[in-house]
């Protein structure tokens, strides 16, 4: 590596480690850690996950850093300062804030995500920009710590936030990653395909979540990855769902207990949609039924088809011939261009 490079990451090492004394055991940091073991954060997991508080002041990460002997110039570039306009002259960019050290594949610490303490500090979660050493599209948060255990596990657990990911470990789940507030991207899926073919999604239990699961499944699938989808009540997340229902409920109701990626999509395709709407409903049995028409497995296919029968009253029939026609749409490598009359759902079509 680069002088430089060992600098910015010499400079990081440092800081975490600053940042963690200062929240456990000065006073300064005594209302960061409160708010931390409120949530649900243990001195384990703040110790294994070097949890930190930074100072209120301007300056003072600066300073610190200014008496081991960086410069101005390394600090800025590391992204750890920020510069006033007016004047060219610089400030600490995180103050206030928990701070959470991030890591690259080695292990080593290459940036910060820091938090907010209360609602009106905005954003809510500041991040290192992008500098020589951190992207924040291909970083995977606790990937080099979870490495092993995807492995032994063969596969890995994707959150939506880090957070989730420090909970997870306490509740005993050590093949959790998160991305940094982005969508997955190809370069995390490759990271990930390097040690199992599997992942599991585990996001928060809203329509932003949901959204976001999908299209990084939908990415997984197309580098084929299997994938499949834990599920929470409406409204949590994995962190609440722990806090709320204990760890073992969440091994065993949460990641015990995921849905194949088709009953996800299925899900999916269901949010929003009033199924006692005949418009709707009919929309939905055709997503519905181009997504199972790809399948694979023709067990699979039989079992999607036969649950879709029975949940709303349709013959067989009619849903094997609308598969077969998503078939040669798919075949003739159209667009699929299905009608609602397509699908009778009482008498099969006149010959
Ligand atoms: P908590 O409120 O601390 O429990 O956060 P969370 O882990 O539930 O995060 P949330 O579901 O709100 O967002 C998921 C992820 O998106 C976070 O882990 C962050 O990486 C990212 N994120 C959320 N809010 C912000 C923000 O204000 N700025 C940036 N840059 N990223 C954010
Ligand atoms: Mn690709
Ligand atoms: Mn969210
Ligand atoms: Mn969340
Ligand atoms: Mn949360």
């Amino acid at each position: 590596l680069p002088t430089e490079h060992l600098q910015i990451i010499e400079a990081h090492e440092l800081l975490a480690k600053f940042y963690n004394h200062l929240l456990v055991n000065t006073n300064e940091g005594a209302q960061a850690l409160e708010y931390l073991f409120k949530r649900g954060f243990t001195k384990e997991s703040i110790q294994k996950f070097q949890v930190g508080y930074s100072l209120p002041e301007w300056d003072f990460s600066m300073k610190f850093l200014e008496k081991r002997g960086f410069s101005h110039d390394l600090m800025e570039k590391a992204g750890l300062l920020g510069v006033r306009e007016k004047d060219g002259t610089y400030f600490d960019r995180f103050r206030n804030r928990l701070m959470f050290p991030l890591k690259d594949s080695k292990g080593k610490i290459i940036a910060f995500s820091a938090r907010a303490l209360t609602k009106d500090d905005q954003p809510k979660y500041l991040n290192t920009p992008e500098t020589v050493l951190f992207n924040k599209s291909s970083l995977l948060y606790n990937f080099y710590e979870a490495r092993s255990q995807i492995r032994k596990q063969g596969f890995a657990l994707l959150f939506e936030g880090f957070a989730d990911v420090i909970s997870a470990d306490s509740a005993g789940v050590k093949n959790g990653v998160a991305v940094m507030g982005t969508a997955l991207t190809e370069n995390h899926v490759k990271q990930l395909k390097r040690l199992a073919d599997s992942v599991m999604l585990c996001f928060d239990s809203d329509a932003a979540g949901e959204g976001a699961a999908y299209r990084a499944g939908m990415l997984l699938v197309s580098h084929g990855i299997s994938v499949s989808a834990a599920i929470l009540p409406e409204g949590l997340d994995p962190d609440d769902y722990i806090r709320n229902y204990g760890s073992e409920k969440f091994r065993a109701d949460v990641i015990g207990n995921p849905l194949t990626w088709t009953a996800f999509q299925l899900l999916h395709y269901r949010r929003g949609k009033n199924l006692r709407n005949e418009g709707e409903k009919l929309e939905y049995i055709e997503k519905a039924m181009i997504t199972i028409s790809e399948l694979e497995n023709a067990v699979e296919r039989d079992l999607y088809i036969r649950q879709l029968s029975e949940e709303f009253s349709l013959s067989l029939d009619a849903l094997l011939e609308q598969q077969q026609q998503v078939n040669i749409t798919r075949k003739n490598n159209q667009p699929p261009l299905l009608k609602h009359q397509d699908i009778q759902p009482t008498a099969p079509k006149p010959a």
